[in-house]
């Protein structure tokens, strides 16, 4: 008869997919499979323990053999709907949940919950564990890369590599019609993306929510390059930067729900109008998130899903995985969340970009 595994524990992705997602689930499935426990993968994050019966399925290694690593999204499912503290029903009304889902813990007899998540996320699995008795260890992922505690979450170095790879192909096609080029990246309020894109892919403006522009400044700089002889230019805009006026540029989707979208075209036609250049703009939306994980992500993702994992073994909760130092360590989920890493004006890489020239808008 073979035997039970000594524990049991829980594994959801929450928020926003990204790529690595896939690679984290494969590393902790492995890591738990040493210690002979079982993994319940729950599906759609927290959802899958608010339906009844939970939605889960048990993980195996040959689950998560193979390709899964190499799979952008991921294969549990996500969802950046419906916190359980605050859950939209259907007459209209916010209702708690948060009983239901310590319930399903218990019901499921999970030992632990490996939640991989960013910020909102892993604010909303501590206190869901606060209130429902249950442990927990966190895992950064964000594409936006604006967790404290950890230099790196998973999904970061890919979205930038994404970003990158937006301004090889926008060069090319810039020059041959000597247009300006205007690249919308993501990266919600922190512009760590538009900063790495844009050093890594040669733009000659770089705008950041961190850092209000001046279209005289943009202009400036495009009319520079001008006189110097070369009639194209790469800009690349963050989705989060604020207009002349100061407002963030949105959109509203049929159900209610707004994001960060339009400050490109916005840039763009500031920029066609104080130059008289033909601008053209490209939005890299979620192209950025759904797609195979750079290699960096991946080994990223491994270190996590494993250092988890062992923080479970050793009785320790509460506490989130982080990159530091070129090692993998731990840190309290509550500093981590506490800790928010928007772009640092005073760092390395915005000198860097103002050492090459580069126009920040200021
Ligand atoms: O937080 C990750 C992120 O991709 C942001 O960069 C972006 O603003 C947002 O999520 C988009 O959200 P959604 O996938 O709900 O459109």
């Amino acid at each position: 008869m073979a035997s039970l595994p000594s524990k049991r524990i829980g594994l959801l992705t929450s928020g926003g997919d990204c790529a690595g997602l896939n690679a984290v689930i494969r590393a902790v499935v492995y890591r738990a499979a040493k210690y002979g426990w079982q993994v319940l993968g729950i599906r759609e994050g927290t959802q899958g323990l608010l339906t009844r019966p939970p939605e889960y399925q048990v993980l195996k290694p040959e689950d998560v053999d193979g390709h899964v690593m190499r799979m952008g999204g991921t294969i549990l499912g996500t969802t950046n709907k419906g916190n359980p503290f605050a859950f939209p029903m259907a007459d209209g009304t916010l209702k708690d949940r948060s009983a239901e889902i310590a319930g399903a813990v218990k019901e499921l007899g999970l030992e632990a919950i490996i939640g991989i998540g960013g910020d909102g996320s892993l604010a909303i699995l501590r206190q869901l564990a606060e209130v429902g008795g249950f442990k927990l260890v966190g895992i950064p992922k964000t594409i936006d890369n604006d967790l404290g505690m950890t230099e790196m979450s998973v999904g970061f170095d890919t979205a930038v590599a994404v970003a990158t790879e937006a301004l090889d192909r926008l060069q090319p096609t810039a020059a041959s019609h000597e247009r300006v080029m205007v690249l919308e990246v993501m990266g919600r309020d922190a512009g760590h993306i538009a900063l790495n894109a844009g050093i890594a892919g040669g733009a000659d403006v770089i705008l950041l929510p961190e850092i209000p522009f001046s279209i005289d400044k943009v202009a400036a700089k495009i009319n520079e390059i001008r006189a110097q002889g070369r009639n194209f230019s790469l800009v690349v805009v963050s989705e989060a930067v604020k207009d002349q006026a100061g407002g963030a540029r949105q959109v509203e989707f049929a159900d209610g729900q707004k994001r960060y979208g339009g400050i490109g075209h916005y840039v763009g036609e500031l920029i066609a109008k104080a130059t008289g250049a033909e601008t053209r703009v490209t939005v890299v939306g979620h192209v950025q998130r759904g797609c195979p994980p750079s290699a960096e992500d991946r080994v990223l993702a491994s270190a996590f899903g494993v250092h988890a994992v062992d923080l479970i073994a050793e009785g320790k909760f509460d506490r989130m995985v982080a990159w530091q130092n070129r090692k993998v360590v731990d840190v309290p989920i509550e500093d981590a969340i506490a800790g928010y890493q928007a772009v640092d004006l005073d760092g390395t890489l915005v000198k860097t970009a103002r050492a090459l020239g580069i126009c920040l808008g200021d």
